[in-house]
């Protein structure tokens, strides 16, 4: 089969490698329909990540069940699925309490738990940005989505930033009435506010500097605030009047300024000083225990020197971490089923597999108006 593999720095090939096969009885394999290119992909792609070469990449997946191994039973051959980007047990501790971001058993790097398909760090499996992919542990790890082809660019962010967004506003404790403050307008970000907003935050402000992503942000029903344009912080408190109930952080470690300096402490700063005493914070966006090519000693080793003095004293509450996309995808799809969600506002480019290298390029970049790329590799 044609898929998308990852070689070196800035660099990905369209490359023909071995279909996948059902090697356990637990395991399906699905035909991609659709296969999407994620911010935490361009960590890999910028060589800002341990992954090896030769990996297939892409941890967004949905399609159709083209196969099942004789110890699955729920699952069938010819269900339209969406495929979580966790690959989980089921059966561990954390599996079991609805934490399968942090499966205990499906990752055999040493230290780390949980697994995904096609990413650094995260376990031997192969991704989806190809025409088939396996899936372990079908049964547990599939959530049906009705048949045909409606909702497709919507029940596409199901595998990752839907439930991703969502749970930046569970771990920020977002509840009715809210204000809230998202840092990052890229497809997390904006996932993050629409989430806020469907659970009944009164205001959602979004911060970036890019004016394609926060026009879109204001599509969703938030309010843009443009860091490239003065202070982010200065003009939070400015338009609510004072610091915000929630903040969530949708950056990362490749936090930047407007000039582009890379300050991996930058947001988490933005937010001690966003968010009023007592209010919680959410962190989305991915830090990581090691990183070669970071500007300072402190930072290549994960050491980020934020403002943990204030926060204390401030008395806030943070939550990290990978989404644990089973927790919510059954819900969120049947948001977009009841049209009370609508993900797919935030889709800016559908290409097939073999355009995939320039989708990367562009994304990467972040060009105007390249704010979510889908692939079909069926196309
Ligand atoms: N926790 C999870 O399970 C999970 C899942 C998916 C993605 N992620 C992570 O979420 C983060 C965002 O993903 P994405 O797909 O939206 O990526 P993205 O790179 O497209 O978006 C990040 C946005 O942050 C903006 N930004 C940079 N510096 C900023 C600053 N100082 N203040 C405000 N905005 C700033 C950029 O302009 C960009 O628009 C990434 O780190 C990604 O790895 C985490
Ligand atoms: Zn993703
Ligand atoms: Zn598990």
């Amino acid at each position: 089969m044609k898929a998308v593999v990852y070689r070196g720095a800035y660099k990905v090939a369209i490359e023909e490698v071995p279909d996948p096969a059902i090697e356990e009885p637990s395991d399906a394999v699905v035909r991609i329909t659709t296969t999407n290119i994620c911010g935490s992909d361009l960590h890999m792609y910028e060589g800002r990540t341990a992954v090896e070469e030769g990996k297939v990449l892409g941890h967004e997946n949905m399609g159709i069940v083209e196969q099942v191994g004789e110890g699955v039973r729920h699952v069938k051959v010819g269900d339209r699925v969406s495929v979580p980007f966790n690959i989980a047990c089921g059966t561990c501790r954390n599996c079991q309490q609805g934490w399968t971001s942090f499966c205990l058993t499906m990752n055999p790097t040493e230290g780390v738990d949980g697994a995904a398909y096609g990413y650094a760090n995260m376990g031997p499996y192969n991704g989806g940005q190809a025409e088939y992919l396996r899936v372990p542990v079908a049964d547990f790890n599939l959530l049906e989505l009705p048949p045909g082809d409606e909702f497709e660019q919507d029940f596409t962010m199901l595998s990752d930033i839907f439930p991703t967004g969502w749970h930046g506003a569970e771990l920020a404790g977002v509840v009715p009435g809210d204000s809230v403050v998202v840092y990052g307008a890229g497809p997390v970000g904006l996932m993050a506010a629409h989430s806020a907003l469907i659970k009944g935050a009164r205001r959602v402000f979004v911060v970036d500097k890019e004016a394609d992503r926060l026009s879109l942000a204001a599509k969703f029903g938030a309010e843009p605030i443009d860091f490239s344009k003065g202070d982010a912080v200065e003009q939070l408190m400015d338009a609510n009047g004072g610091p915000v109930d929630r903040g969530i952080e949708a950056v990362g470690y490749q936090a930047h300024d407007h000039s582009g300096q890379e300050h991996p402490e930058l947001v988490l700063d933005n937010l001690v000083k966003s968010v009023r005493s007592t209010g919680g914070i959410g962190v989305v966006g991915v830090y990581v225990p090691e990183d070669p090519q970071a500007a300072t000693k402190q930072a290549k080793e994960g050491r980020i020197g934020w403002d943990y003095g204030t926060f204390f004293t401030k008395g806030l509450s943070m939550g990290t971490g990978q989404a644990p996309v089973k927790r919510y995808n059954r819900q969120l799809r049947d948001l977009i089923v009841a049209g009370r969600a609508t993900p797919s506002l935030l889709v800016s480019h559908q290409l097939s597999l073999s355009e995939a290298v320039s989708g990367y390029e562009h994304f990467d970049k972040r060009d105007d108006g390249w704010t979510k790329v889908l692939l079909h590799p069926a196309a």
